[in-house]
């Protein structure tokens, strides 16, 4: 049983299971990237089951202030009437994209291959994270780009550029997706080669969007002169599998426990968590019902299997990096995990790391920092008390999981910061757990 929100803390009572059937809010990487394309885009684009988070609303924002026609299309779809890159112009003020990353990273990517000055700004946290990796291969290819430290404000002088050829230095689709967007504006091609693969959304959201893209051995190429043109038919987003990994690892770490899961995204590339459920003794069954816009779509089934121990590596970490936090609360709740090459999660919404450990002592988990991760042992049951989710959003979900397992009540604090990807999580919380 569990309370709602109230304010900006949530209250959890120990539950003995989570059941039911659900289907998760829409995939947020997939949402910043239909909106940023259909903006851009020759035409009308309709888009249906767009993530419902204070995020995606920032992208809209954004591409509103560029100019881009959005209007509401239904409960969680859109309507954006495109004008191509000529209905884009030099916006009135600086854009904001609050607590977003990706929406950050891939409009400055979009926007520098406009002949025009962009300012983008963020909340605290967003100002505190890294922009040197898109500012320098946009720069490279001829943006100008002013920034304190690497770090936003951005001021982006766009336009002339060139394609390039970039390894990012660590793997990350916002980098890889910025200059995917940049590139379609360059003269020559732009060629991103990654040291590891990453989640490749813009890659299958591209050709939805009329626009050539090549992917090799050599990397992800993009011809430049490119402008999207909309998609014929609407795009229905697919559900988001960071919310899904929620419910997932609920069942997977309470006794008793099943849970459906459906109309979720099953892009290989999204789906590390189910195999590190496994490992932790979970019993899945993925079955792939339809494909959309090149995206496989379909339904997830969790049971509590076991407890056991898992270990999560650098080469596991980009299919899994938003899920990190609630396989750590899963771990919590039986078997142990250990985690290491996962220091990107240091530089996410919070120190991902440091916030993590600290919140899960604080609920009596036996949880310790690595420089580049952390181990969770769950041998001992989680107490409950007062976690602080330290404003992000991923780390409210996974506080709230252990609380479920645990044998007194918790308090987290924050847990206002849910609402950047799953608004309705307390409402679903309510529902599933018994
Ligand atoms: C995202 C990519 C990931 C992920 C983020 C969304 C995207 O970041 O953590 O939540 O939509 O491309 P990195 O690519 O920087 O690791």
């Amino acid at each position: 049983m569990t309370n709602v929100v109230q304010g900006r803390t949530l209250d959890i009572r120990p539950a003995n299971r989570v059941t039911g059937t659900i289907r998760v809010p829409g995939d947020k990487s997939i949402s910043h990237r239909y909106v940023m394309l259909g903006s851009a885009a020759m035409g009308i684009t309709i888009l249906s089951g767009l993530a419902p988070g204070a995020d995606v609303a920032a992208t809209v924002a954004c591409c509103r202030a560029l100019g881009a026609r959005i209007t509401a299309d239904g409960a969680d779809g859109l309507r954006i009437e495109g004008r191509g890159w000529a209905g884009l112009s030099e916006p009135s003020g600086p854009l904001d994209a609050a607590n977003s990353g990706t929406t950050m990273r891939l409009l400055a990517g979009m926007v520098a291959g406009r002949p025009f000055r962009t300012t983008i700004v963020g909340d605290d946290s967003l100002q505190r994270r890294p922009m040197a990796r898109v500012i320098a291969p946009l720069e490279a290819m001829g943006a100008r780009i002013s920034a304190t430290s690497g770090r936003a404000p951005l001021v982006i002088d766009g336009g002339g550029l060139q394609g390039v050829k970039w390894t990012p230095e660590v793997p990350s689709a916002q980098i890889k997706s910025a200059l995917m967007l940049a590139g379609l504006s360059a003269q020559g091609e732009t060629t991103i080669q990654e040291i590891q693969p990453t989640r490749d959304h813009s890659e299958r959201a591209f050709p939805a969007f009329g626009l050539s893209v090549r992917v090799d051995a050599m990397g992800v190429h993009v011809p430049g002169g490119q402008e999207p043109r909309s998609p014929r038919e609407p795009l229905a987003v697919p559900g988001d599998p960071s919310s899904a990994a929620v419910w997932a690892a609920a069942a997977a770490g309470l006794p008793g426990s099943s849970v459906e899961l459906h109309g979720v995204l099953l892009s290989p590339r999204r789906l590390g968590f189910v195999h590190a459920l496994q490992r932790l003794g979970a019993e899945i069954v993925v079955s792939e019902s339809a494909e959309v816009a090149g995206e496989r779509v379909g339904s997830l089934r969790i049971t509590h299997g076991s407890h056991a121990h898992a270990a999560i590596t650098a080469e596991d970490v980009p299919d899994l990096i938003d899920e990190l936090p609630v396989l750590a609360a899963r771990a919590a709740l039986g078997g142990s995990l250990d985690v290491t090459g996962a220091a990107e999660l240091r530089v996410k919404e919070s120190d991902r790391i440091t916030a993590l450990v600290r919140g899960l002592r604080a609920l009596g988990v036996t949880a310790d920092e690595r420089p580049d991760g952390f181990v969770i042992d769950g041998s001992r049951r989680p107490t409950g008390g007062t976690a602080d989710a330290a404003g992000d959003h991923r780390l409210v979900m996974a506080f709230a999981l252990v609380g479920l397992g645990a044998s007194g009540p918790t308090t987290i604090l924050g847990a206002d910061a849910v609402a950047v990807s799953y608004p309705g999580f307390a409402r679903d919380l309510e529902r599933l757990s018994s």
